[in-house]
Parts: C-alpha cells; sequence; structure tokens
C-alpha cells in the first residue's frame, strides 16, 4: 500500500510511478465525492501556509479552497509583508512556520529555496512552482489526460510545443518519462530543456518504457499526439527584454489550428497551464500587440476558444490534485 504521510511534494522526480499514480486517483476520487456531495472532511482543524514570492491565480485558489473543503485553515504570506527573504533567512522562516503549521506551500524562483525550507520546516513542504519544475500542475494535466481519453496512461501520447527551457518544459518531460508515456518537445534547440533534465528523464524511460522525443520539427513533434501543450513564452520572472528574441525564435511554435490538425487526430485535445496569451486582451498582451502587430501568442484564439480545448477542466483539476496532495500528506494514506 502507497502511504504518502509527512512526505514533501518538491518535483517529480522524488516520487515512483505508483506513488504519482496514486496521487492521481485520490484527486479523482475526491473530485468525484465532491460532486456527489459525499466529501469527508480529512483535514479538520490543520493550518497550512502559503508562501507566494511570484503572482498566482490559479495555485493560490486551488490551495485555499481544498483546504477549506477539507477543513483546513490556510494563511497567505506575502513576501513584501512578512520577513520572508529580506530580514529573515529561508532556514530560520522553515523553523518559525514548522512550530505553527502542519504544511508550508511555496511558490518562488529558486528550487533550492524550495528544497531549504524542506529540509528545516519538520512538516511536509509543497512546491508551488519554481523556475525549475511546477509539479502540482503536472498532477492536473494528467487527470485531465486521463478524463479526456479511454486509453491507459503508457499509450497516450503528449506534445508540448513552445519555451521548453522552463518550469513547463522541464515538468512535462519529466512526468511523461515517470509515467511511461509517449512524450513530444517540440521547440528552438536553444529552448530544450538541459542537458541534466533530459538525462534525468531517458533514464526513467529506461525503467517505465516512456517514448522520448526532442525535435524543432512541429510537425514531427505533434504527429500522432493525443494532446497538444503549451505555455507561455516568456515566464514570471524573466526580464522584459526576452520579448523580442522569444516571439521570433518561437512564432513557428504556436498553436493553431493547422498544428492541431497535424496531429492527424481529430480528437485531439489541447492543454495550456494558464495564464494563456490567446487573445491580447491584457495590459501587457496590448502592448505586445501595439509592439509586434500579432493578434495571439503561443495559442490561437481559435483553437483556445475551440472544442479541442480542455483548458478550464484542467484549471479546475488544479483544486482537485492539489487536494489530493494534502489528504496524502498530511491524513494517511
Ligand atoms: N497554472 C498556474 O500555476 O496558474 P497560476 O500562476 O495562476 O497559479
Ligand atoms: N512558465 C510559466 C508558468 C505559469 C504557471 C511561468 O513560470 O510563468
Amino acid at each position: 500500500a502507497i502511504d504518502l504521510t509527512g512526505r514533501h511534494f518538491l518535483k517529480e522526480l522524488d516520487f515512483t510511478p505508483g506513488e504519482f499514480r496514486y496521487l492521481i486517483e485520490l484527486a479523482a476520487e475526491l473530485k468525484a465525492a465532491r460532486r456527489a456531495g459525499t466529501e469527508e472532511r480529512r483535514l479538520r482543524g490543520r493550518n497550512i501556509a502559503l508562501i507566494f514570492e511570484k503572482t498566482s491565480t490559479r495555485t493560490r485558489c486551488a490551495f485555499e479552497v481544498a483546504a477549506a473543503q477539507q477543513g483546513a485553515h490556510t494563511t497567505f504570506l506575502d513576501p513584501t509583508a512578512s520577513q520572508i527573504g529580506h530580514k529573515e533567512s529561508v532556514k530560520d522562516t522553515a523553523r518559525v512556520l514548522g512550530r505553527m503549521y502542519d504544511a508550508i506551500e511555496y511558490r518562488g524562483s529558486a528550487q533550492e529555496t524550495v528544497e531549504e525550507l524542506a529540509a528545516h520546516a519538520g512538516v511536509p513542504v509543497y512546491n508551488g512552482l519554481t523556475d525549475q519544475w511546477h509539479p502540482t500542475q503536472m498532477l492536473a494535466d494528467v487527470l485531465t489526460m486521463t478524463e479526456h481519453s479511454d486509453k491507459p496512461l503508457e499509450e497516450l501520447a503528449y506534445a508540448y510545443l513552445g519555451d521548453a527551457r522552463n518550469n513547463m518544459g522541464d515538468s512535462y518531460l519529466v512526468t511523461g518519462a515517470l509515467l511511461g508515456m509517449d512524450v513530444r518537445v517540440a521547440a528552438p534547440r536553444s529552448l530544450w530543456p538541459e542537458e541534466s533534465v533530459i538525462a534525468a528523464a531517458r533514464s526513467l524511460a529506461e525503467r517505465t518504457g516512456a517514448r522520448i522525443t526532442l525535435t524543432d520539427e512541429v510537425e514531427e513533434g505533434v504527429r500522432g499526439a493525443d494532446f497538444v501543450a503549451t505555455d507561455v513564452w516568456v515566464s514570471m520572472g524573466e526580464p522584459k527584454e526576452v520579448w523580442e528574441e522569444r516571439i521570433e525564435l518561437l512564432r513557428p511554435y504556436a498553436v493553431t489550428m493547422d498544428v492541431l490538425r497535424a496531429t492527424g487526430n481529430p480528437d485531439v485535445r489541447f492543454l495550456h497551464c494558464l495564464p494563456a496569451f490567446h487573445d491580447l486582451g491584457t495590459a501587457l498582451g496590448r502592448e505586445i500587440h501595439e509592439r509586434y502587430g500579432l493578434e495571439s501568442l503561443e495559442v490561437t484564439d481559435e483553437v483556445f476558444e475551440s472544442a479541442h480545448s480542455v483548458v478550464f477542466d484542467e484549471a479546475e483539476n488544479r483544486m482537485h490534485t492539489i487536494k489530493a496532495v494534502l489528504v496524502a500528506t498530511l491524513a494517511g494514506a
């Protein structure tokens, strides 16, 4: 039996395929119970600290709602309004919060920071996104894939297009490798994941039977794919100056209807962790539109709004999967 009580959730590589699948199955059960009105509150009286050094809509809300539905309380810590990072070290913060809270979520830049919190907190620590990994997002993506396909995971193929040298690129590559899936990354070579991440994925694949393809050809990447995924071309924390170069490099990797057709699969589904630049209707989007004359970036509005798109199921699943992490690590198997 799988028991994740007391475990951290820092990166996909820390888990066995069985453990990762267990979290997906638990999330599906919790989601069904919520729908049926039979959810049991297994985290009553627990307290969870949420540290966000970067902005968030989904991840923060998912933690807060998941905790509340399970009877737990959360405290949102905004670094500008707390001592973290400027007046107090990560190590001291970990030891203080560990005395008061049952678990700590952290979103920020360095993976080392969330690892350091975990090393000193004495309670489970969850990675809500770092520059290197976005593991809670992967639980939601895999749950969404299982909901939108009848195939077993090992038979599913997904292609990730765009900036693959970011948290989503790394997480997609390693997660598919862990679960024995058919994983394709289609990106310009300069934006492929780092060698060490590719090596980790390849070595996992040898054990799990995963198929891994890295290519700079979109058509090769997407052919036969069940899912096509992408992410923003410039991530949080990156300077504005990289926009120009990224747009230049990544334009051919935008997810359009032609790209979906190139899969050869009429039932192909589109995934995006969100937020997405599909209509450039935001302040930053308008700035980009004025400067580069584009109507969309990583995905066209047509794809985003089409029947292929399952992005809002994926967003909802952030909540059910994060709830599974909380329940599994705090309330026992
Ligand atoms: N996908 C995701 O992590 O969204 P937020 O940045 O809004 O949390
Ligand atoms: N790569 C994106 C993911 C956002 C959820 C970023 O880090 O900004």
